[in-house]
């Protein structure tokens, strides 16, 4: 556990095991350009791109990015349309490369609504990367934390289980990889907009305006420094936490 006198510019000394990102600012981005929203999409897939990398160096073991939340459909019909071909593309040029360097890719989200192509590419990146082991890449497509909480109730429900937290655990969509440990929004904004409500109970959060197509390694660097001076308490005073571990809250990591 990092000590507290850690400061921000102290090397990192922690990597969190769990890295989450809400990957907020393309439009602004494109917009200060003058350039279509879209082409700070565009951006954005390039920073995803370092950012993977960036993370394998540094044996992050989970990486969990928002890519379209639920609420995203609201957005102009073109701008939906230019999201949903950037992720069929992303996924034909991307995989191939994901695969090679271990990478095990996962689509946390609600397939209703998708087309059928693009869930057949979905499809298709999770078998072929199916056995990788080096680190696993959730890109939450049609993600809504609310949406996530009741698809999880449902099911337990319908198999006549019952709704506990430690069967909320198992059924909601980040069950394969537990709860992440730092969750970073980049854009300035700070509020989590239905990203990992059940997951991010005792996450870290690190707010940056740095816009996302403009993330980098360096900056990832920040984010994790400044986890690295947190004391993750779980509802423990900090003596206790100092001299034994805390246990996590709602499930051990794998
Ligand atoms: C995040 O960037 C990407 C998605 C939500 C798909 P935005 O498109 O929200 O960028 P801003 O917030 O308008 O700058
Ligand atoms: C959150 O960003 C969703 C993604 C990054 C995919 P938004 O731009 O949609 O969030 P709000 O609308 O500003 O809260
Ligand atoms: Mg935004």
């Amino acid at each position: 556990m990092a000590s507290r006198s850690q400061s921000v510019n102290t090397p990192v000394a922690v990597v969190p095991r769990h890295v989450a990102i809400v990957m907020d600012g393309n439009g602004r981005w494109a917009k200060k350009r003058h350039l279509p929203r879209v082409a700070g999409h565009k951006q954005g897939v390039d920073a995803l791109r370092r950012t993977v990398r960036a993370c394998l160096e540094r044996n992050v073991q989970v990486l969990t990015v928002f890519a379209f939340s639920s609420e995203n459909w609201n957005r102009p019909q073109e701008e939906v349309s230019g999201l949903m071909e950037l992720l069929v593309l992303a996924l034909s040029r991307e995989v191939p490369k994901l695969n090679k360097n271990g990478v095990r890719l996962h689509f946390p989200g609600d397939s209703t609504g998708l087309s059928p192509r693009l869930l057949q590419g979905l499809e298709k990146a999770q078998q072929t990367t199916a056995a990788n082991d080096r680190m696993v890449l959730n890109v939450c497509f049609n993600y809504g934390g609310r949406w996530d909480i009741a698809q999880a109730a449902r099911k337990l429900v319908e198999q006549g289980r019952e709704v506990t937290e430690a069967a909320l655990c198992e059924t909601t969509a980040l069950a394969h990889v537990g709860d992440p440990d730092l969750l970073i929004r980049t854009g300035g904004e700070m509020r989590i907009s239905n990203f990992l409500l059940w997951q991010c109970a005792y996450t870290e959060l690190f707010f940056t305006s740095c816009l996302w197509p403009d993330f980098d390694a360096g900056e990832l660097d920040r984010a994790f420094a400044d986890f690295a001076g947190r004391e993750r308490r779980f509802g423990q005073t900090s003596e206790q936490v100092t001299q034994a571990p805390p246990a996590a809250v709602g499930r051990t990591h794998a």
